[in-house]
Parts: structure tokens; sequence; C-alpha cells
């Protein structure tokens, strides 16, 4: 048990990304001795806030899955603050592809899996040969690796299997007395993890979608992107199975098999039961309800959805309606995405429905992770 301390990190400086100065601090001082006696601490990302410690010690990294109740056969992001870092973790050299990749998109939500090198214990890697590595975009996180000395092994701080934390507040609600110090940089701007993409074949593939669209890493690279694994989501895989398969048996088994190894664990699941919706069939709802005895019923719609309905004696009845943002602007849905949840969570609702989404841009990261803490449609 743990007495967990929240330390302010001020505003102004993460503001204007003054690293150096963020380094100098007693709080980030404190983090970086913890995190080189073999503690965890949990820090903000641009992403999501992480639960770091060094990735190098397999007596720290256990603490993490300890603190957060993970499953051990989930790997662990590996990140680094200097291109001396990375070249520290991996075995061989990297690809044209991957470079391109990291000079577009680093420091910033790309995590990219390559062959791991041997300062990497089993432990942090869930034993694959494979070591996902990623330099994030937030003066913190990157203060924080640098004043350590060492590269982080950090997962989403949140209880596992919980939305992910986008403030202190989340994880604070997660992991009190697991850990010792929370540093708080405010909320997150992405608010979804970084995407997860495989870039040892001749065809780069999506592991998870995530704060780099699709898109994007298909411009960067000048070829289309295809589809992998179960982005769509769909259900849950309980199996135990063999995390990463080779390519070809990867494409047969599309739907079934998790690439990820964490893809097949239930995630971003608030307790309350959550069903998606059809926008079509938003209408319908007092008909499709009708005869489920629900007094309670949250009802998350796109700002154009909700316009659209305008009034609802229905929803006036049995529960509240909430705007989940324009899609418009995918980016403001994907940032609050997580703090909703959670919100919704809290108010003693009996079911939460969500509208579904374009999976277009950062729609394709938001409705990951919908399917992924549904249980089926409405
Ligand atoms: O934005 C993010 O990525 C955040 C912040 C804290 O950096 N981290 C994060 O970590 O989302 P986590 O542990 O919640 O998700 C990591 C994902 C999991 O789905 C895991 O299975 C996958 O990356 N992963 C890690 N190492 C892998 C590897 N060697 N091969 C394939 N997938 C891997
Ligand atoms: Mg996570």
């Amino acid at each position: 048990m743990y007495k967990t301390v929240v330390k302010q990190i001020d505003g102004e400086l993460i503001a204007d990304n003054k690293i150096e100065q963020i380094t100098q601090l007693p709080s980030l001082r404190e983090a970086a001795s913890l995190i080189q006696e073999g503690e965890v601490v949990a820090f903000p990302t641009e992403t999501v806030y992480g639960l770091g410690a060094d990735a190098t010690s397999s007596r720290a990294v256990s603490k993490i899955f300890r603190a957060k109740g993970r499953p051990q056969d989930n790997p662990l992001i590996v990140h680094v603050a200097s291109q001396a870092q990375l070249s520290s973790i991996i075995r061989g050299d990297l690809s044209d592809q991957a470079w391109k990749l990291i000079e577009a998109c680093w420091p910033g939500p790309l995590t990219l899996i390559l062959d791991r090198g041997e300062l990497i214990p089993d432990q942090t890697t869930a034993g694959l040969t494979t070591v996902a590595v990623r330099m994030p975009f937030h003066p913190v996180a990157l203060a924080l690796i640098e004043a350590s000395q060492t590269v982080i092994a950090a997962p989403s701080a949140n209880s596992s299997g919980y939305p992910s934390p986008t403030s202190a507040g989340h994880v604070l609600a997660d992991l009190q007395g697991k850990i010792p110090l929370i540093l708080d940089g405010g909320q997150t701007r992405v608010g979804v993890e970084s995407t997860v993409l495989d870039v040892r074949g001749e065809q780069p593939e999506i592991l998870r979608p995530g704060g780099i669209t699709r898109e994007q890493l298909s411009e960067i690279l000048g070829q289309e992107l295809p589809t992998a694994g179960d982005s769509q989501g769909g259900s849950v895989n309980e199996e135990a199975d063999t995390p990463v398969k080779p390519v070809k048996d990867r494409q047969k088994q599309k739907h079934t098999t998790p690439l990820s190894p964490g893809m097949k664990y239930r995630h971003y699941a608030p307790h309350t039961p959550l069903k998606l919706i059809d926008d079509q069939r938003v209408k319908r709802l007092p008909e499709l309800l009708e005869n489920q005895d629900l007094t309670r019923v949250a009802l998350v719609l796109t700002r154009e959805t909700r316009n659209r309905l305008g009034e609802c004696p229905f929803f006036e009845r049995v529960g509240q309606l909430v705007e989940m943002g324009s899609t418009a602007d995918m980016s403001g849905i994907a940032r609050n995405l997580f703090s909703l949840l959670r919100q919704l969570d809290n108010q003693q609702v009996e079911l939460i429905i969500v509208e579904q989404i374009p999976e277009t841009g950062l729609g394709e990261a938001v409705m990951n992770r919908l399917h992924k803490a549904a249980r089926g449609s409405i």
C-alpha cells in the first residue's frame, strides 16, 4: 500500500514545451529517482496518462502489471526520448519506411513494432522477440525519460479493462494506494492512445488504430494501409492464443486472432453496460427500448444527430441526452471519449447507448475503443 501523492506541473511550462526547465523541477527529480529505484510513476503523455517504470528492469516492470491488474501476456510500449535510446533497445537497422515514419511522426502518437534488442527483458515484451517503441510528444514525459536516464515502459495508467485515463484524477480514481506518485499535467490533448504499427514486413500493418490516422500514415508512406487485425472491433476473444502470428496466418485469421496481444481482452469498458446504435436507428429508440423496463438511460449522440432529433419526450422521461461532439471535429470527440465514459459510469445510469460515428480519421480509433467497450448494439 502506498500513500499516492499527486504533484502538479506548471501548465505554462507544459504549454511552452520547456523540457529543460521541467527536468529541473523538484517533483520531476523525485519522479526520476523513483524510476531509478525501480518504482512506478504515473505521468502525462499527449495521448493518455501512462504508468511508467524502468523498461530494462524486470522487477520494476512487474510492478506495473501488479498495480494495473494487467494480464502478464500483454506486452508494454517502451518510451524513448532520443534516437540513441531507440538504437539501444532494438536489434538490427531500421528500414527506410521506419525512418520515414520516425521523421514524420516522432515525437508523437505512433508506436512502432521493431526487433527487440538485449537491453529489454522478457517481462517488458511478454516474451515476444519484438518491442513496441514510441517517443511521446509531451514535455513532462520527455523530461521524465531524460531525468531517469533510462527508457520507460508504460501502459495506460488505468485499472486493466477500464477506460484509459486522460487526467490525473482518472489515474487517482483507479490506482490510489497502488502507486507512489502521479505527475499531473492537466488533461491530455489527443485522448486516445498511440497507433501501433508493425513495420517489420514490406507492408506495414496497423495493429491498433490511434492518434496518428490511417490516412496520415498512407500519405507519409505513399501507399495504402489495409485494415488488419480486429480493429473493426467485434467480439472479445478470450482464448489464450499465441500472440504474434506469421503474416500468412494473420491474413487468414483476421477476425479471430488479435495481432496486438492486448487487443484480445475486453478494454475501455465502463462498469455500466454500453451499447452502440446506428444514427438511423436513434429515432426508433423509444420503441426499441419499450419492453426493457429501463428507468435511467444515457444516450450519447453526435451534435449533428442531436440537432436532427430535436425534442425527444421519451428521453426526457427515462434518461439524459449527452453530446459527444461534432463529426466535423473528430479530434474533439477523441479527446473527450474516455472522460465521458468515466463520467457517465459515475452517474448511476443502467445503460449507456452511444451513437456510432464514421470510421474516418480519428473516428477509426474512437470506434475501435467503443466496439471493445460495448456489449453489442441496439
Ligand atoms: O498512447 C499510448 O500508446 C499509451 C501511452 C501511455 O504511451 N500507452 C498505451 O499502452 O496505450 P497500452 O499498454 O495500454 O497498450 C499497448 C498496446 C497493447 O495493445 C499491446 O498489446 C501492444 O500495444 N503491444 C505492445 N508491445 C507489442 C509488441 N511487441 N507487439 C505487438 N503489440 C504490442
Ligand atoms: Mg491500455
